[in-house]
């Protein structure tokens, strides 16, 4: 990030290691990638690291999307506070099936958070979305990732904070599912990802 240009990017959306250590329990192959904890997940120093480097590379009137867990959320909304950010929506991503968890102690969780985060006033285009977004989760045997986002939900952010021609920057990308969205919506993308395993993943879907 430090190599891009400031004012350069229309738009960030991102999905940063929430700080959660987060790691499947639901394969039986206990070896399979998706066990493992995805890089820098044990506190939010990666978002702590990248949200000045956001403020900095993004145009003014600009909007800063950065997906983020109930558990630390408010630790998130502070760092991005911080960093000069206005934190305009959570918006809820609903998707449609809880997860088990503790099942005597605690309820299925549902849902994730984008936060909508803004440098300076920018404008919300086309249709004004309520905050409550419904799109179902990757299926399990389509996921390359195991964080991925659905695309449709990506797109709709893309197309409600970016002009067609922006730059899009994610400075986590993991398997590069924001890229994808933006090659839909006519944006062009730029993305960081640390671990060489997903930097492949990404760049077979987005250059393949
Ligand atoms: C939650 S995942 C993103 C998943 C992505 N939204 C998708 O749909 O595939 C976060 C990604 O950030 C990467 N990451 C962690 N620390 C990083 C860093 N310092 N720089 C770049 N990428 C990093 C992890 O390897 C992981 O793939």
């Amino acid at each position: 990030m430090p190599r891009i240009p400031s004012r350069s990017i229309g738009m960030v959306l991102t999905d940063p290691p929430y700080g959660i250590a987060y790691k499947t329990g639901m394969r039986k192959d206990r070896h399979h990638r998706f066990c493992r904890e995805i890089e820098g997940d044990r506190d939010l120093s990666a978002l702590e690291r990248a949200a000045p480097e956001m403020m900095r590379v993004l145009m003014p009137d600009s909007a800063a999307c950065v997906f983020m867990a109930q558990e630390t959320l408010a630790q998130a909304e502070r760092i991005m506070r911080s960093a000069g950010f206005e934190v305009v929506n959570r918006i809820v991503w609903d998707k449609g099936a809880h997860t088990m968890g503790d099942l005597a102690h605690a309820f299925g969780k549902r849902y994730e958070v984008l936060l909508y985060c803004a440098k300076g006033r920018p404008r919300i285009r086309g249709r004004r979305w309520p905050d409550v977004w419904r799109f179902p989760r990757v299926p399990q045997n389509r996921l390359q990732h195991q964080n991925e986002k659905p695309v449709e939900l990506l797109e709709r952010a893309v197309e409600s904070l970016s002009d067609p021609g922006d730059m899009v920057l994610d400075p986590f990308m993991g398997s590069g599912s924001t890229g994808e969205a933006c090659a839909r919506c006519g944006r062009a993308f730029m993305g960081c990802e640390i671990d060489p395993y997903y930097y492949g993943v990404a760049e077979a879907r987005l250059m393949g």
